[in-house]
């Protein structure tokens, strides 16, 4: 497959499950927060959860307009995409995304099983953040063994 094909497959599949169901979760993680208006540790998850969903949402947004252009227009003999940044450190920074907000999201999770009281709104975020957290390491799986070390063989090419 050629990286063309992969990050556009990785962009109509997980980049648009992400954008679907982050709001959902900040709506839910919302609602659970006020119904458990007195616990501390879930008001902290729940700004502990907007910091991890704008981290995704710039890290998608590099991806989509620098990254996967860059490695698309290298692929076909053309010019990267002009940009400022570092593109083989940026490419490690998003390695550490990838593990940090993945934890991150891990930890919001366990303190809403821990410290929410049963309802139905709690049941229901909960199964939305599994179906973002299984699907997350799919993606994440194909970028750091696919999409970066095709991109850094491209980059090298290039120079
Ligand atoms: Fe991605
Ligand atoms: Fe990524």
């Amino acid at each position: 497959m050629s990286f063309q094909n992969i990050v556009e497959e990785i962009m109509s599949t997980h980049h648009n499950l992400l954008r679907r169901e982050l709001p959902k979760i900040s709506e839910l993680v919302k609602a659970v927060t006020a119904e458990n208006a007195d616990n501390n540790s879930l008001k902290e998850a729940q700004q502990i959860f907007e910091k991890v969903r704008s981290k995704v949402e710039a890290h998608l947004r590099d991806e989509e307009t620098i990254l996967f252009p860059t490695g698309i227009a290298l692929e076909c003999g053309g010019t990267a995409v002009p940009t400022e940044m570092n593109l083989l450190e940026r490419l490690h920074e998003m390695e550490k995304e990838h593990d940090g907000c993945g934890n991150a999201l891990a930890g919001v999770c366990q303190t809403i099983i821990d410290d929410a009281q049963a309802s139905e709104l709690k049941e229901q975020l909960l199964a939305t953040i599994e179906v973002v957290q299984e699907d997350f390491v799919a993606h994440v799986e194909k970028e750091n063994t696919k999409v970066h070390p095709m991109f850094i063989e491209l980059l090298a090419a290039r120079s």
